[in-house]
């Protein structure tokens, strides 16, 4: 094949959100002798969902963040692993008051392995730094801790299989602030269908389970929304103003 033939080919690729080689040799997949392991569909991924997810998620028996860290690299019931270069699974000091919850790893994330590292962190840096927080003072971690393939929003079912371990993440922490960083984060965790628009700026109360401890919680637009709409960078500021204001209390 010529080389300006093939360029079709990776140009589809990159629609597909295959932007990254993970082999340094490419595989002939059509000459495999091996029966090809299919990967999990969202329907696999359902019915491998425990039916009480209360208790008998790997992530409820993990005592210490290590333990749990361990128990997602073990972990398969989600088949964003598979896509994935790496497991994202926080970024910052988890002894700090503030922990703050993404949606999904992007690119930057899934190569370095680290939560918020590429544009829309670094905007995040900068929303911290206006009210004297960074790294050594938050701790931030996300819903789906692997890339959705060309970062996609993640499915239903894919939040439903993981969000068993932000619940016991944030269980451990046990942050005296959380905040929600977007729609997906603030739905799946407040259990609500309200739009952002609606839920930003707000106090909520958040108990991971039943008999943790209740943690004070605000949602505010994702980062990567105040990239598209600066307009809106004034509202993040303002709800950051107010988590402030309750860590100075
Ligand atoms: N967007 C997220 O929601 N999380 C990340 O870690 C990076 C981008």
């Amino acid at each position: 094949m010529k080389s300006d033939d093939l360029f079709p080919l990776l140009q589809w690729y990159h629609e597909m959100g295959v932007d990254v080689a993970i082999c340094d040799e490419p595989q002939n997949r059509f000459e495999s002798k091996e029966p090809v392991k299919r990967a999990h569909t969202h329907t696999e991924t359902t019915a491998m969902a425990p039916s009480n997810p209360s208790t008998s998620h790997p992530a409820y028996s993990c005592q210490t963040l290590e333990e749990l860290r361990q128990a997602m690299m073990s972990f398969n019931g989600c088949a964003l692993k598979e896509t994935a270069m790496n497991l994202v699974f926080a970024d910052g000091n988890p002894k700090a008051s503030v922990m703050l919850i993404g949606e999904a790893p992007g690119a930057d994330e899934d190569r370095q392995g680290l939560a918020f590292v590429g544009q829309s962190g670094q905007l995040l840096d900068k929303v911290l730094a206006s009210v004297g927080l960074d790294r050594t003072k938050v701790y931030i971690s996300n819903i789906i801790p692997w890339r959705p393939p060309g970062n996609r929003p993640p499915t239903t079912a894919e939040v439903a299989a993981c969000q068993p371990f932000i619940e016991r993440h944030i269980e451990l922490v046990n942050p005296k602030i959380l905040v929600l960083l977007g729609g997906v984060a603030a739905k799946t965790l407040l259990g609500t269908a309200e739009g952002i628009v609606k839920l930003r700026g707000k106090w909520q109360s958040y108990q991971p389970t039943p008999t943790s401890p209740v943690i004070k919680t605000i949602a505010t637009f994702h980062p990567a929304y105040l990239l598209r709409s600066p307009g809106q960078k004034a509202m993040v500021w303002r709800d950051f103003l107010t988590i402030e204001k309750e860590l100075k209390l």
